[in-house]
């Protein structure tokens, strides 16, 4: 069987020049891939006790809901500016290319619970560090961060400084 680094395309100068994309949906596409990301990742949580997995729009639901389904815990989205019906608290962030704004149910997170966010890829690190500063204004406790890859030249980590990060996948 291949390794799960192995079903990742990798696309330059998408969607814009300078970029290279880390293509999910050929990992996703194949029975074996989808399973080795899902359980690879889902192994970074073996011993860690929380409440609900967290997960970004929209390729954070892809990972987050089957791993919060197998471990039997809630999954909560974290959606782009304008999709979330009742009352949300929000951030704006940059990203690799470009900015976006975030918003979370305020009741989606009750005071004291535990939270793992469950993302593909940390570039910049700005989405999750936006999140972070979500949950804990929601009064949660962020106890674990897990992404499928990591772009460690973007330094994403350094804005997640004293949180527990694990990437399964890391490109320099
Ligand atoms: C991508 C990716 C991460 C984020 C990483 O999502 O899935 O969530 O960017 O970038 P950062 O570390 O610089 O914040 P994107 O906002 O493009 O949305 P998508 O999943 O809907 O494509
Ligand atoms: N999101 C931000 N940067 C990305 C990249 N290089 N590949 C895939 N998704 C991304």
């Amino acid at each position: 069987m291949k390794k799960l680094e192995e079903y990742v395309r990798s696309i330059p100068d998408f969607p814009e020049e300078g970029i290279i994309f880390r293509d999910i949906t050929s990992v996703l596409q194949d029975k074996d891939g989808l399973r080795l990301a899902i359980d690879q990742m889902q192994e970074t949580l073996n011993g860690v006790d929380f409440d609900i997995v967290l997960g970004p729009e929209s390729r954070g639901f892809i990972f987050g809901v089957p791993i919060a389904y197998n471990l039997n815990k809630a999954f909560v989205p974290v959606r782009k500016k304008g999709k979330l019906p009742c009352e949300t608290v929000e951030m704006e962030y940059d990203l690799e290319y470009g900015t976006a704004t975030i918003e979370i149910h305020k009741d989606a997170i009750k005071p004291g619970q535990k939270v793992v966010i469950i993302d593909d890829l940390i570039a910049t690190g700005g989405t999750i560090e936006a999140i972070t500063k979500l949950v804990k204004q929601l009064g949660g406790e962020v106890v674990k961060i897990v992404f499928l890859m990591e772009l460690e030249g973007l330094k994403g980590r350094e804005k997640l400084a004293g949180y527990d990060v694990r990437s399964i996948i890391s490109y320099p």
